[in-house]
């Protein structure tokens, strides 16, 4: 089904597809971010991944509360934006030999992710609470909360020394 897809009648049920997305998006992640511990060289930045995947997995719980409490299926659908997100990483990944360059690649594709989150959560908060579902919309916050403390984690490692460490 197409973002923009004839199913798509209410808000609701555009809330819900949004929902969908983000839940087939942070499977994805948590897909993805074992291959990032690995590929990470700096162990702070290692151990930052490490706990996002942690986080990672309790925002798809999260997100199985939030279908709950709205009376839908937990369900996902596909989300092409951040599998292009991934593909991409995982592709600028592949070609960086130096393992310093690649800790400020991995970066870098941490913070798209997390920007990309960032953005559905909030879309889908102000949604939520337009629908007058403040409960879900509070479930949502948290998700949100983690998204953005991680971006700015991200960012305190790039200018910790990561990208200091890529140029030398
Ligand atoms: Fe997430
Ligand atoms: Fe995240």
């Amino acid at each position: 089904m197409g973002f923009f897809s004839k199913d798509i009648k209410t808000m609701d049920d555009l809330f819900v597809h949004t929902l969908r997305d983000v839940y087939y998006a942070e499977q994805q992640v948590e897909k993805n971010l074992p291959k990032m511990i690995e590929k990470a060289t700096n162990l702070s930045l290692k151990a930052d991944f490490e706990a996002h995947l942690a986080e990672t997995r309790g925002q798809i719980e999260r997100l199985e509360k939030v279908f709950e409490m709205h009376g839908v299926k937990a369900k996902a659908v596909h989300c092409p934006a951040i599998d292009g997100i991934l593909k991409e990483a995982d592709e600028v990944a592949g070609e960086v030999e130096d393992k310093q360059v690649l800790d400020a690649a991995l970066i870098a594709a941490g913070q798209a992710v997390e920007h990309y989150e960032i953005t559905r959560y909030g879309t889908l908060i102000a949604w939520a609470k337009q629908l007058g579902r403040p409960d879900c919309a509070a479930e949502l916050e948290k998700n949100l909360a983690e998204e953005k403390a991680a971006d700015k984690k991200l960012t305190a490692r790039a200018q910790g020394g990561v990208n200091l460490a890529a140029a030398e």
